[in-house]
């Protein structure tokens, strides 16, 4: 069975990350416009750089939780597409073989001239410069809101081919991932939501899971492999 997987914030709330839009989120202590689009970049790339070295270092001291093990053991045993909107790498160190970051990761830096993209280092500076072009115009490799999400090809080609497509720990109220469920619905997917609280594209899913991530992800890995 080919199954794609898109997981959001959700899936690492237990390992001590924060979501966005909850009411203690991301979006409640920083605005979007000051720290999360290529404007704020421009004015004040310091402030950016300070919220993705906090974020980075957050990342870095959480440990994968169950959900995320669960989905590295599901690969061993399916056809596996794994999409996150998710920035931190604990599915890579959960042990999934291929994670595909439709928004970038934190431990990536990139280069808005040339292209060229390297491990980023703890803490990111201003005047950092490019070591494949030298020039001084180094960023987060995050995708930015107003910027195009990476591998999409990729992913819709993933999408049209599912059987089975489960959204976990997202809130459904960022397109294009938004708009996954009913992409792959429309293409024969069986659609599951595994969630806390039903998500504003709940619509678009024949069944629904809610409860906790590293519950309910474990217990539908379950369910299919045993
Ligand atoms: N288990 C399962 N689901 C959970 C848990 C948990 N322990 N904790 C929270 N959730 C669910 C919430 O109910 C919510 O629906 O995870 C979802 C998190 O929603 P958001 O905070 O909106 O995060 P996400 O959907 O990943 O945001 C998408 O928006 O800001 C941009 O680029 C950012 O990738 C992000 C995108």
């Amino acid at each position: 069975m080919r199954i794609t997987v898109l997981t959001g914030a959700g899936i690492s709330a237990e390992s001590g990350l924060a979501t966005f839009r909850a009411s203690d989120g991301l979006w409640e202590q920083h605005r979007i416009e000051d720290v999360a689009t290529p404007e704020a970049f421009a004015r004040d790339p310091g402030l950016v750089l300070r919220f993705y070295d906090m974020r980075r270092a957050a990342a870095a001291a959480a440990q994968p939780n169950a959900a995320h093990k669960a989905l590295a053991r599901l690969a061993a045993h399916h056809d596996l597409t794994l999409v996150t909107q998710n920035v931190d790498d604990l599915h890579e160190r959960a042990g999934s073989p291929r994670v595909i970051h439709m928004h970038g990761a934190l431990n990536r830096a990139c280069c808005a001239a040339c292209g060229h993209r390297w491990p980023a280092p703890a803490t990111m500076a201003v005047t950092d410069f490019c070591p494949a072009c030298s020039r001084p115009t180094t960023r987060p490799d995050i995708v930015w809101f107003g910027e195009i999400p990476q591998h999409m090809e990729e992913i819709w080609a993933a999408l049209q081919d599912a059987d089975l497509f489960v959204a976990i720990g997202t809130s459904g109220n960022v397109y294009p991932a938004a708009g996954f469920a009913q992409h792959a619905g429309r293409n024969g997917a069986d659609c599951l939501e595994l969630n806390m609280d039903a998500s504003s594209n709940a619509r678009d899913f024949d069944r629904r899971i809610l409860g906790p991530a590293t519950r309910t992800v474990p217990d539908w890995v379950d369910s299919l492999i045993g």
